[in-house]
């Protein structure tokens, strides 16, 4: 159900949870991604007369109060973004939140502080889930990006009162159903990012659920190591070679072709501006460390972006963040945006570094969809639960 299903939501106090873990640097926030994401759910509930009561955490402070971790600054800005005032209260829950949202006429936004200055909100306790829900009439879940977590104010609350998705939640199910659930194929996945380790799970589920698999960025060094390529100094998880093989063969087992790089940028230091040149794989100097894939590798990923309907795309190809290791990403990214503006291609991304990979080239605009999640996002194409997602659905 969405916020569309809701009867008669005028009057009604709306516990709407929403992800304001926003960057933030000396106070101002560098990023309102996030903010704008909520934003329609917000204006829509205000606009139909419900008062809109804002869950939210920021940061991690472990249960304690964190005055840097007040979510008090937030306030103004979400109000920037959605042009209505917002009203702050310093606690979520107790006689301080009461006395707000009784004060709240219908249409009113109320921020309240940051859940996690309650240990019970991590925990998911009962009696932490039942106060938060003392100032609710019905609850909203639109933190897609907090769904990963089994916390009060993510779950807890879902179970208690009647519960809908909101806007933004919709909008992330819809993409990453078309994407994976009955995609269109052939679908292509690209990841990248520096290790194998952190995203063993990710290739596992993958193989069997995409056609073709590009492998980019540092956890690339590990599967070409561990086909006998030397690969000097670079970032390489060694130890994992024996995982690397056993995910090829799964791959190959079940008709998923895993493209590796054919060629590599490699470099002496790890700066940017660095002395550079490109090498074939059995050329890499045992002194110089592998940061982007090479000019044939991105030709390579170009015609498998031509061939794909559906791409599903994790991580850079490279060490994107320094120049001009960036190469690579920017060009598939470019590529794979110009296919998708032509209407031939479906391109969903997210997770942590991706994002900003895809600002980057200037390319995050054209897809189809970027989601705002970072974990979430990752744990969704691991193919587990998202417990907030799944109480939804109860
Ligand atoms: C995020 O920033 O990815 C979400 O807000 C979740 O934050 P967490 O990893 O601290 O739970």
């Amino acid at each position: 159900k969405t916020i569309g299903d809701i009867q008669e939501p005028a009057g009604k106090r709306a516990l709407v949870r929403v992800d304001l873990n926003v960057p933030m640097k000396d106070g101002k926030i560098t990023d309102d991604t996030r903010i704008r994401a909520v934003a329609p759910t917000i204006r829509e509930l205000s606009d139909k007369g419900a008062k809109v009561i804002l869950l939210a955490h920021f940061g991690r402070p472990k249960g304690e109060v964190v005055a840097d971790m007040s979510l008090a600054p937030v306030a103004p800005a979400v109000a920037a973004v959605i042009g209505r005032p917002v009203a702050f209260c310093a606690d979520c829950i107790g006689e301080a939140a009461a006395g707000a949202v009784a004060a709240m006429q219908d249409g009113d936004v109320l921020l309240l502080e940051n859940t996690r200055f309650h240990k019970d909100e991590e925990k998911n306790g009962a009696d932490f889930a039942a106060a938060l829900a003392a100032n609710g009439d019905l609850y909203v879940n639109d933190a897609f990006s907090a769904a990963h977590r089994a916390h009060a104010s993510t779950e807890g609350l879902a179970r208690l009162l009647p519960a809908y998705a909101g806007r933004s939640m919709q909008a992330e199910l819809e993409a990453l159903g078309a994407a994976l659930g009955a995609p269109k194929r052939p679908v292509l996945a690209v990841v990248g990012g520096a290790k194998v380790s952190s995203k063993i799970d990710l290739l596992e589920n993958l193989v069997t659920r995409v056609d073709m698999l590009v492998i980019g960025g540092g956890m690339a060094n590990t599967f070409l190591a561990a086909k006998g390529v030397n690969v000097g100094k670079s970032l390489c998880e060694h130890d994992l070679a024996p995982t690397a093989l056993k995910i090829m063969a799964a791959a190959e087992k079940a008709g998923c072709e895993i493209v590796l790089p054919v060629d590599a940028v490699v470099a002496r230091e790890f700066k940017a501006g660095a002395a550079n040149e490109t090498v074939a794989l059995d050329a890499i100097p045992a002194d110089a460390m592998m940061l982007d894939v090479g000019a044939a590798s991105i030709e390579t990923v170009k015609a498998k972006i031509d061939g794909a309907s559906t791409l599903v795309w994790n991580g850079p190809l490279g060490a994107f963040e320094i120049e001009p290791f960036d190469k690579a990403t920017v060009a598939a990214a470019r590529h794979a945006a110009s296919r998708t503006k032509d209407g031939k291609l479906l391109s969903v991304a997210g997770g942590g570094d991706t994002v900003a990979a895809l600002n980057h080239a200037g390319a995050a605009g054209d897809f189809s969809y970027v989601s705002t999640a970072g974990g979430a996002f990752l744990e969704w194409l691991e193919g587990k639960e998202l417990p907030g997602v799944t109480a939804l659905q109860a």
